[in-house]
Order: C-alpha cells, then structure tokens, then sequence
C-alpha cells in the first residue's frame, strides 16, 4: 500500500474534504480522500492547525488551513470533544471563515469545478454554509450505524427518564433497544437532552438529515438490519465502504508508530499475541493502569499493549507500574502500526476501547475482540459487536485482574473463543466479498462516484 494511490481516469472535478481535528475522525477522511483520488478526483483537504494532518504523506493532494486556531491557545489544551473549540462548533464562528474560503476555492479552476464538500458529521455548521453557497454537502459518518440510530433516540430516551436512572437500574434492559442495558446507555456521558455533548449530537443528527448523502465506514453484512432502518429515518442515500479494506490508516497517524512491533510479532507462534490497544483519547487513573497490567501478566498470555503518552492521568508513561513488568511474555509500546498489528499472522485477539475504526479494524482482518468502552459511541459499539455479532467478549464492570484475565483466556484460549474466532474469519470473509464485483461494498462505492459527478 504505496502512499499516492494509482489513478487511471479523471473526472475533472474536486472534491473538497474537512476532517474533525481528531486521530479516530482524520484517518477514515483520509482513506476516503485517497480512495476517490484513486477514482480520479482532484482532492482538497481543508484542515485546523490543531492536530494538523501529516500532509508529507499526501503530495497528490493541497492542503488548506483554516479557523485560525492556535495549538498554544488553552481552548486545545484538553483532548476531550467538548474542550475543544466549542466556539467553531456550537456557536458556529467558522461558519464565516469556511464560507469565504469555500468561495475562493470555487472561483478557481473553472474547468475543473467542485463537485461537492464532504464533512465530518461533527461539522454541522457546515450544512447551512454549504446550502448558502449551492454547493452539495455529503456527510462522513466515522461511527456505526447503530450508534447513530441510538443517538438520535436520544430525546426519546431522555424523554423517558434513562439518563437520571439510579445503580440500581444498570443491568436492566432498554426496552426501546433491547440490545442494551441500561449502563451501556449511560456511558454515553450525558446527563440529559440539554448536555453540550448531547446538543452536539443533536445538532450532528439534523444536519445529517439535511445533507445530500451519507458515507459510512461500513459494510451492509455487518450492519444489515441497521442500514433499513437508517434509510427509513434518514432521508438521504448512504453508502458504506469498510476503508480499512481499501487501505491502511496507518499513512495519516499523527503519532509515530514503532514499526519495530513488526519484527516482535515474527519472532511469535500464530494467533498467540493479545494485541491492546484503547484508542487515542481515552484514559485511565493509576488504579486502574494497574489492574490492566496485573490482568496481562496473570493471563499468561503473550501481548503487545500499547500505552499512548498521557493514557495513564497524572503519569508521563509506564513509570507506576512495577519493575519487573511486561516480564517474558509482553512488549509495551507508545503507538503502533495498528492496522499492520491486527493483518500480522501472530495477532490472536484485540482487547479495544471499542472505537469504531479499531472495531472495524478488527473485523476487517478477521480478529476476535474483547471490548473495554469509556464513552460516546463505545459502549454501544461495545454491545453490538459482542451481543449482537458475536464477535467479541464484554468486560463490563471495568477494569479488575481477575475478570481481565478470564476474559483474555475465554477469548485465547478456550473453547468459546474459538468459536468467536471462527466467527468473525466469517465476517471477514463477507467483507472480502463484498468488495469484489457485484459486492454491496463495490456497488455502493460505485454509486457514490456516479452521485458525486452527478451533482
Ligand atoms: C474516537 C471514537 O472512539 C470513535 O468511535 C469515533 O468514531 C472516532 O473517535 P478513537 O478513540 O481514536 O476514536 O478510536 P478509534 O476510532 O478506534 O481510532 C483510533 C485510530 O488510531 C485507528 O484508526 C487505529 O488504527 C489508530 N491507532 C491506534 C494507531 O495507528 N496506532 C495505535 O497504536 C493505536
């Protein structure tokens, strides 16, 4: 997987892409940017300077910056959605600046015009900027389609008390959504309708509605059901491309990855290495750090964890956990190639934060998961894969050695994983499948192109 993908036709036409400043919403823009380039697409990336994208990477591309921010400003200085430029996204102050870059972009190369903006959902602003200019707006959806569907039920479910709901009430079912428990809901981490968090998800889900189209990082197999009833609430097309089968995520890391894990990973017998890994924004305190590591070690179990600068609040990185720690059996690295991690033959299973790149990661590469969720679309993911697709096991009292290293055996070592094992090299086959001509991956990437030089 080269870095400038092959591209045979042109369409003479550009398309203009803006990614939410944020590792798991930059990597499926950019998979997605690199797939339509391929397909003949001039390409455009506008992008924040905070968490500016490895534009080295892309010398087929031009890159734009806007929304004056600065990395040194405070408003950046917290890695959560909330703290992060809540002017640019609830009161809408980019509003003005997109629309006069956009102008400008629009006046140049006329035989070569834009044929539509695609956005982040996270970027609703950008609906009535796009609808003022005339210029159609797709929407890239970076999440599961049923984590959508769950978020706009949201005034419906706190319409109906669930969110001040007491511990008493956690294990319960949801009747609205029988998948879940009442706790899967509330680890989404809102309060009520009002919450920041949830007027942004709000405001994400009617402008979505209001777009010319949805893309998904997706594919129909794994979320059949969810994709009608989707279509029965949104009123817009969508399409669904699993990305991580077109291409490695790897290329659009803002961290360096240690390529070294590669070489770690040829040296161990097939399928033996838990690989862990819980994203790029969530943390844990010390406590829990601990009981993560304690699990590893008394797992037996050979792994490669990856342990981000700033995973562990208050700690530079691994300096509370004891000396003798990995021991034998496991490596600790601050980032790794992931998508490279979970191809290589000797990954046995993936312990996840259930992010859904890495979900879909996995799925992709046929790996069995356990699922550790912090927050947002996590839990919900969480429960899909475990309960509904049977893929992965649910650690859900958080983190305890006990429980962990049962869980990394049923999923390693017995019975039971092994048929989650077989499961999910299903899956992975139907997304190879699906890829293929006449596929619904295929067809729908296909339609995608015909829609957009259709506008
Ligand atoms: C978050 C949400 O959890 C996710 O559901 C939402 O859609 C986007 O924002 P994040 O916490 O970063 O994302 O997780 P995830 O979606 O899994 O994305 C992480 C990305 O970083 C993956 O593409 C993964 O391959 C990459 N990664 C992770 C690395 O390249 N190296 C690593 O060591 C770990």
């Amino acid at each position: 997987m080269g870095s400038k993908p092959e591209t045979s036709i042109s369409h003479n036409l550009r398309i203009i892409l803006f990614p939410f400043p944020f590792q798991g919403h930059i990597n499926p823009m950019l998979q997605l940017a690199n797939l339509l380039y391929s397909k003949g697409f001039s390409i455009t990336i506008l992008h924040t300077n905070f968490n500016a994208p490895k534009i080295s990477n892309y010398p087929h591309f031009t890159f734009i910056s806007i929304l004056d921010n600065d990395p040194e400003d405070k408003r950046f200085s917290k890695s959560s959605l909330i703290d992060f430029a809540p002017n640019f996204i609830f009161k809408q102050d980019g509003a003005d600046v997109l629309r006069k870059e956009l102008e400008l972009l629009l006046a140049l190369e006329k035989d070569k015009p834009v044929s539509c903006l695609i956005t982040d959902a996270f970027w609703h602003f950008t609906q009535s900027v796009a609808d003022s200019l005339n210029l159609p707006r797709l929407v890239l959806r970076t999440s599961s389609l049923y984590s959508t569907i769950i978020f706009s039920s949201i005034p419906l479910l706190d319409d109906r008390g669930y969110f001040t709901l007491d511990d008493s009430h956690l294990e319960e079912q949801v009747s609205e959504f029988p998948l879940l428990k009442v706790k899967d809901i509330l680890k989404i981490g809102i309060k009520s309708n009002k919450d920041p968090y949830a007027e942004l998800l709000s405001d994400m889900i009617k402008q979505t509605k209001a777009s010319s189209g949805i893309i998904w990082n997706s594919f129909n197999e794994l979320e059949e059901t969810e994709l009608e009833r989707i279509q029965h609430e949104f009123p817009v097309q969508s399409f669904l491309i699993p990305f991580p089968k077109y291409l490695t995520s790897s290329l659009s890391s803002l961290l360096d990855q240690d390529q070294t894990v590669i070489h770690w990973l040829d040296q161990q017998s097939t399928e033996s290495v838990l690989y862990v890994s819980f994203g790029s924004i969530s943390q844990v305190n010390e406590k829990e750090f601990l009981e993560i590591a304690h699990g590893l070690v008394n797992s037996k179990q050979p792994f490669l964890w990856v342990v981000r600068p700033g995973f562990v609040k208050g700690s530079t990185w691994l300096e509370s956990l004891p000396d003798e720690f990995p021991g034998e059996k496991g490596r600790v690295v601050k980032w790794a190639p992931q998508q490279e991690v979970l191809a290589h033959e000797a990954t046995g299973a993936f312990w996840t934060h259930s992010g859904w790149n890495s979900t879909l990661e996995s799925v992709c590469e046929g790996v069995a998961m356990i699922c550790s969720p912090f927050r947002g679309d996590q839990s919900l993911d969480a429960r899909y894969i475990s309960d509904a697709v049977r893929v992965g096991v649910y650690l859900e009292n958080g983190f305890q050695r006990e429980e962990i290293s049962g869980a990394i055996n049923r999923v390693m070592v017995d019975e039971e994983g092994k048929e989650i094992r077989e499961r999910v090299r299903v899956l992975k086959q139907k997304a190879d499948v699906s890829l293929m001509k006449s596929g619904s991956s295929y067809e729908s990437l296909e339609s995608l192109i015909d829609y957009m030089c259709s506008f």
